[in-house]
C-alpha cells in the first residue's frame, strides 16, 4: 500500500475505538476515513452516526471497499478471528490487542505474508511511547542485550498513588479504572500478564525469539501492601512492575516480568502515575531510555494514528532479529536476588530459596525474607504465590539489608 487512501473497518468503540475517532478526527489525517464500525452491545448509546454502525463482523470483512481493519476490541479469541480473517481477505490489520499478538504472533505472520498485507501494533505495547518501530526499524540490525520497563500503566498509578499519597490499594485500583486505564478485567493489569505480552512483543522485535505466554514467569501487585511500600521507603527507593528481557550468554534470555525495588539512580524512579518507560541497552548505541503515556484514550489512540501514517507509506515489520537469532532460547536458571512477604503461617520451605538471608516477622503478623532464588524455580511456585497472598519482588544485585 503507496499512498493509498485507507477506508477503515473498525472494531470495537471502547475507550480506544473512541479515542482513534478522536484523534482521527483533531489531527485532519485526511487520507483515512472510517467506513463502518462493529460494536458489540446495539443497546448502548453511542457519539457516532447510525449508519456508520453494524452489530455484524460480515460487514467489515466482506466489505471489498474496506482495506484496512483497526481492531480495539478485548476479546482476545475474537480479535484473532478478526484479524486473520481480515487478513486472509487481503486488508491490513491494526490491532490493539496484546494478549491476542502474544499468543498467535507466528500464525498471525504466516498470513499476513501469505496475503502480503501489514500487520501493525504500535498501540498493544507501551501506549503513546513509539517503541515497536523504534525497534523493528532503528535497531534491526544492532544487537540489543536487553529490554525492561515499566509496560503497563494501572500498576504503575497504583503504585504511584499508593507511595505518593499512602493510598489503599483497592482505592488506587477504582481510581486508575475510573480513568479509563484498566483493561476490562483488571487482574491483567495487577497480576503482572498485560506487561507480560508486551514484553513478548517487544523481544519479538529486539530479541528475535517469540516466547509462548506460558513460558514466562509473571507476578504482580495484587499482595502489595503497606509493610512493602514502607520497605522500600524507607531506603529511599520505589516498587516498580518491571517486566526484562536479558541476554544471559550469547544465545540465552532471561524473560520474566515481577516486581522490582528500585533507586533514585534507576530510570524507572521517576516514571509515575499512567506512564510508561522502556529501557533498552543496545550494543553500539548503549542505554536509551523512552518514557511517554502508556495508557488512556488519546496516547493509545496516538499509538493507532502512527500505524495508519505507516501504513499508508507501506510500511510493514521486517522483525529482522528473527533470522539474525534463530537459536536463541529461554533461561530459567538466572539466580534472582528477592524480597518476599508471606503470611504468617508459611515458612521459608513454602518457597524454593537457594538461600534465605534474612527472615522476621512483621507486626501485621506476616513474615518477610530476603534471599536467592531461581527464575525457574519461582516461575513454577508462582500460581500457588497468589493463591496464598505472596507478594515478592525482585532486589538490585547491589541490594544491602
Ligand atoms: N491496561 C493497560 C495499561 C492499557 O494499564 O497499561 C494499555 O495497554
Amino acid at each position: 500500500m503507496h499512498n493509498q487512501r485507507l477506508n477503515i473497518g473498525l472494531f470495537g468503540l471502547g475507550v480506544v475505538g473512541k479515542g482513534l475517532l478522536d484523534v482521527l478526527h483533531e489531527s485532519g489525517f485526511s487520507d483515512a476515513g472510517i467506513r463502518r464500525i462493529c460494536v458489540k452491545d446495539p443497546l448502548k448509546p453511542r457519539a457516532v452516526p447510525r449508519e456508520l454502525l453494524t452489530y455484524d463482523a460480515g460487514d467489515i470483512l466482506g466489505d471489498p471497499e474496506i482495506n484496512v481493519v483497526v481492531e480495539t476490541i478485548s476479546d482476545p479469541d475474537a480479535a484473532f478471528e478478526i484479524a486473520r480473517e481480515s487478513m486472509r481477505r487481503g486488508k491490513h490489520v491494526v490491532t490493539a490487542n496484546k494478549k491476542m499478538l502474544a499468543a498467535h504472533l507466528p500464525e498471525l505472520l504466516e498470513w499476513r505474508d501469505r496475503s502480503d498485507v501489514s500487520l501493525l501494533y504500535e498501540s498493544a505495547a507501551c501506549g503513546s511511547i513509539p517503541i515497536v518501530r523504534t525497534i523493528d526499524e532503528h535497531f534491526g540490525s544492532e544487537p540489543v542485550e536487553g529490554i525492561s520497563g515499566i509496560f503497563n500503566g494501572t500498576s504503575n498509578y497504583i503504585l504511584s498513588r499508593m507511595s505518593l499519597e499512602g493510598l489503599d490499594f483497592e482505592t488506587a485500583l477504582r481510581q486508575a479504572q475510573a480513568s479509563g486505564f484498566a483493561e476490562e478485567d483488571p487482574s491483567s493489569d495487577i497480576d503482572g500478564l498485560d506487561a507480560k505480552y508486551k514484553l513478548i512483543l517487544l523481544a519479538a522485535h529486539s530479541h528475535g525469539v517469540v516466547a509462548k505466554p506460558d513460558e514466562l514467569l509473571y507476578l504482580g501487585i495484587r499482595h502489595i501492601g503497606k509493610a512493602d511500600m514502607d520497605f522500600a521507603r524507607e531506603r529511599g527507593m520505589k516498587i516498580k512492575l518491571l517486566p526484562q528481557c536479558i541476554r544471559s550468554s550469547p544465545h540465552r534470555l532471561a524473560m520474566y516480568v515481577m516486581p522490582a525495588l528500585v533507586g533514585a539512580d534507576s530510570p524507572f524512579y521517576q516514571v509515575e502515575d499512567e506512564y510508561n518507560g522502556v529501557q533498552l541497552q543496545a550494543n553500539f548505541s548503549g542505554h536509551q531510555f523512552f518514557r511517554g503515556r502508556g495508557a488512556g484514550a488519546f496516547p493509545t489512540g496516538s499509538a493507532l494514528l502512527s500505524d495508519l501514517g505507516a501504513l499508508q507509506g507501506g510500511y510493514r515489520y521486517a522483525y529482522r532479529k528473527h533470522r539474525l537469532n534463530g537459536h536463541t532460547s529461554l533461561d530459567a536458571s538466572r539466580l534472582l536476588n528477592v524480597y518476599v512477604r508471606m503470611p504468617g503461617r508459611l515458612h521459608s520451605a513454602s518457597l524454593p530459596f537457594e538461600q534465605v538471608t534474612h527472615e522476621s516477622l512483621l507486626e501485621d503478623g506476616s513474615r518477610r525474607m530476603l534471599g536467592t532464588i531461581s527464575l525457574g524455580a519461582l516461575h513454577r511456585q508462582s500460581r500457588q504465590m497468589l493463591r496464598e497472598g505472596i507478594f515478592a519482588m525482585q532486589l538490585p544485585d547491589s541490594f544491602e539489608k
